[in-house]
């Protein structure tokens, strides 16, 4: 696949007040053409600054931005405006301009690029109808719920055709039920146009389910990037831990290991669970095999862009040869923790 936006070594440095501040260091990231990308990462991480880069709403301190191989740091003026309207944005406070209707808000950027009136109408009523307003044309914001402006919000930031759409937390004002109803509009502007997407958030939840890389931002570093199963599962950084721990609630932290170790004495496991885990009865055979009982202490698995992870946690009954033997064979055919 082809790169559509690669950042090299970008270091962003804010200065307030003569006192200058790191919000970006040394980020190096690579988003292909027609991915959905995550960034994730607590508040003041960086990520809404490593957004703006894109589109350069902020200029580097150092380290270049490359949007389909074009340096976006170094365009004058009229290439400025032109990457601009090759660029959607999305906001988590919508940012509607509420003195214009419906489709005033989604004629507003076919204008500034000049399209002519008849051709802002067919546009405006094929992104209603793809948005599911098609009764909304001529209503104001304010009559709208926040799933509906964020609706408008997206058919505005994708009118004119844009490549990329960067989505900064456009799901986090929204109750759960319409976040799950924008995730899919999102994940449909990516599947029937082909539009890069890159969403920040500091849900993992809406990553999960939305992304196909992501990475873990902490203090203006990525600390982790990878496949959305391999850090779910895998998480390699404490940050990306506790992230995927908070959303899953299976990885156990060192204090719920003691709690449970004391609430169910004996030996303890804990086991990932991947396809080959969710599709084979390893467990339960090997248990079996080597005459062990087991109770499930804590744990989930989950469905992520339809394959299961999660983790079990596991307390075991046999006596101790029978144990061991069981933990060693289970080792071997899937990945183990012991506590
Ligand atoms: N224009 C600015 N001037 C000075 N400091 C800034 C500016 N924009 C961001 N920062 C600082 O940069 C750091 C990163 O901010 P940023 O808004 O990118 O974080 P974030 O991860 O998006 O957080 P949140 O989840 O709260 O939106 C913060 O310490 C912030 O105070
Ligand atoms: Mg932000």
């Amino acid at each position: 696949m082809t790169d559509r936006i690669r950042l090299t070594g970008v270091t962003k440095d804010f200065v307030v007040k003569g006192v200058a501040s790191r919000a970006l260091d040394s980020i190096d990231l690579t988003v292909s053409a027609g991915e959905i990308y995550g960034l994730i990462g607590r508040s003041g991480a960086g990520k809404s600054t490593l957004l703006r880069m894109i589109n350069a709403l902020e200029r580097p301190t150092s380290g270049t931005v490359l949007v389909d191989g074009v340096d976006v740091g170094a365009l004058g003026a009229d290439e400025l405006r032109r990457l601009r309207h090759s660029i959607g944005m999305v906001f988590q406070q919508f940012s509607l301009w509420n003195s214009r209707t419906v489709f005033g808000n989604i004629a507003t950027p076919l204008r500034l690029a000049g399209w002519s009136n008849d051709a802002i109408r067919d546009r405006v009523a094929e992104l209603l109808d793809f948005v599911g307003l098609g009764g909304k044309a001529f209503a104001r914001p304010r009559q709208l719920s926040g799933g509906q402006k964020q609706r408008v919000g997206i058919a505005r930031a994708i009118a004119t055709r844009p490549s990329i759409l960067l989505a900064d937390e456009a799901t986090s004002a929204l109750d759960p039920q319409t976040t799950t109803d924008i995730v899919d509009l999102l994940r449909s502007v990516n599947q029937e146009f082909g539009i890069t997407i890159v969403v920040v958030t500091h849900e993992m939840d809406v990553v999960s389910r939305l992304a196909d890389r992501l990475s873990i931002l902490s203090d203006g570093r990525v600390v982790e990037t990878g496949e959305i199963h391999q850090v779910l599962a895998r998480p390699q950084h404490p940050v990306s831990a506790s992230l995927v721990g908070s959303y899953t609630r299976t990885v156990l932290t060192g204090t719920e290991q003691a709690a449970l170790a004391t609430a169910y004495p004996g030996r303890h496991i804990s086991v990932f669970v991947d396809e080959k885990v969710a599709a084979d009865p390893v467990i339960s055979r090997l248990a079996r095999a080597n005459d062990v009982d087991f109770t499930v202490v804590q744990g989930g698995v989950a469905r992520v862009k339809n394959q299961p992870y999660g983790q079990l946690s596991l307390a075991l009954h046999g006596s101790e040869t029978d144990i061991d033997r069981f933990v060693t064979q289970l080792s071997e055919e899937a990945e183990v923790t012991t506590w």
